[in-house]
């Protein structure tokens, strides 16, 4: 089995899906050149068939990004294949993503669909989508609440029809790790032609497990490509976090084992983009892309990060994207992260008890406060003399 994860970016198909993020077609072009600049393997970049915004946007897109495959999303069926593939047509390497449901619910309730009807209209879709290229997916809708016998009948046929790249999504987020994991493996065990696909990762959020289900189905299922978004975009509750999911392959190589091929300095400015260009602020305690997700408070950390980074953190803030990772000062601050500040402001104390007093006043200030800014630290050492004395600067 490779050892290369794909990472598959839907921010602008189920990204957009999130009510209130969507995007004009200008906007979604500055995000996937953006993503192609991370070196996003696949980048979904709509659904051609659901609005004449999105064939154009796709199709922008696919004339513009070079370097990653292009994909529209379609249902399976005979137009919406075709309008997937015509948006496609300028793209240097494109792929269709068909998709049918598979669980009786979504059968019965949904598409009205007897078993039988779903079985023949996936293998037609795929066959269909062969025609216009060699690079198609198949997801079978609520893979998660299907029929195992029926879910292996269909993905066997789509293979043999050329899906290249099965896709297990678990739309309402009900899966959890060891369940979904084992879905994926026994699926691949079980498949006759299950080793001509690249079996992959679609997890919701509704349970807040879809990085842990992504994760699980790679480690233990045997999945290549995880399906993700940036900020974790997504329909409802949203789909797993690009930047959740590559980082914690990088950081855990040891554990995981995986090349990806992001480059991961990227992730801050795209995260940065989607939250601009959509209007959804990103909460500061966010992993990876959250302003705090590399800031220190706790006057224990502090000290250990200026003794050694590593102490407390796992990951390099600048490995991301960020300047660097920040001490704040605050009422939980010691005495060594107080000094630095001030050395790093241009204020070097001649004595230990000129820092000691300084210290006094500042932890007075501190506990008024929740965080000290560098201007409340620039006053606090003019009243105590440290700028006349020293001729510090203020910036
Ligand atoms: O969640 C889902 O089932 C989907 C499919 C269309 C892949 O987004
Ligand atoms: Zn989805």
């Amino acid at each position: 089995m490779s050892d290369r994860l794909i990472i598959f970016d839907t921010t602008l198909r189920d990204g957009e899906q999130s009510p209130g993020a969507s995007m004009t077609k200008d906007e979604k072009i500055r995000i996937a050149k953006q993503l192609e600049r991370m070196r996003v393997d696949v980048i979904e970049a709509g659904f051609a068939a659901s609005s004449n915004g999105d064939f154009e946007a796709i199709r922008a897109i696919a004339a513009n990004v070079k370097t990653s495959v292009v994909c529209s999303l379609a249902r399976a069926n005979e137009l919406d294949i075709a309008r997937a593939a015509d948006a496609l047509k300028p793209a240097n390497r494109s792929r269709i993503h068909t998709f049918i449901a598979t669980s009786a619910l979504h059968m019965e309730k949904k598409l009205r669909m007897t078993p039988e009807q779903v079985y023949e209209q996936a293998r037609l879709a795929v066959r269909l989508a062969r025609n216009f290229t060699d690079d198609v997916e198949f997801s079978p809708e609520d893979s998660s609440r299907s029929d195992m016998d029926f879910l292996c009948r269909v993905l066997e046929a789509v293979i043999d029809e050329g899906a290249n790249t099965i896709n297990i999504p678990d739309t309402v987020g009900y899966a959890v790790p060891e369940g979904y994991a084992a879905l994926i493996r026994q699926l691949r065990q079980r498949i006759p032609n299950s080793d001509r696909a690249v079996f992959s990762a679609h997890c919701h959020d509704d349970l807040g497990m879809a990085v842990a289900n992504s994760l699980a189905a790679v480690k233990s299922g045997g999945a290549r490509q995880i399906e993700c978004a940036i900020n974790g975009l997504g329909e409802r509750a949203g789909n797993a976090a690009l930047e959740e999911v590559v980082m914690a392959v990088k950081t855990r190589r040891d554990y995981f084992g995986l090349e990806i091929g992001i480059d991961t300095t990227q992730i801050v400015e795209t995260s940065q983009l989607v939250s601009e260009i959509t209007g959804f602020v990103v909460q500061p305690n966010k992993a990876v892309v959250g302003a705090n997700a590399f800031a220190h408070t706790s006057g224990i950390h502090q000290d250990g990060v200026l003794k050694a980074r590593d102490t407390y953190e796992i990951m390099r803030a600048e490995d991301v994207g960020w300047s660097a990772s920040r001490i704040v000062l605050g009422k939980l601050s010691g005495r060594n992260a107080f000094r630095q500040r001030l050395q790093e402001l241009g204020l070097p104390l001649g004595s230990e008890s000129e820092l000691d007093t300084a210290f006094v006043r500042f932890k007075a200030l501190a506990d008024r406060k929740t965080t000290v800014s560098d201007d409340a630290l620039l006053a606090l050492a003019r009243e105590c003399g440290i700028v006349g004395t020293h001729g510090a600067r203020s910036s």
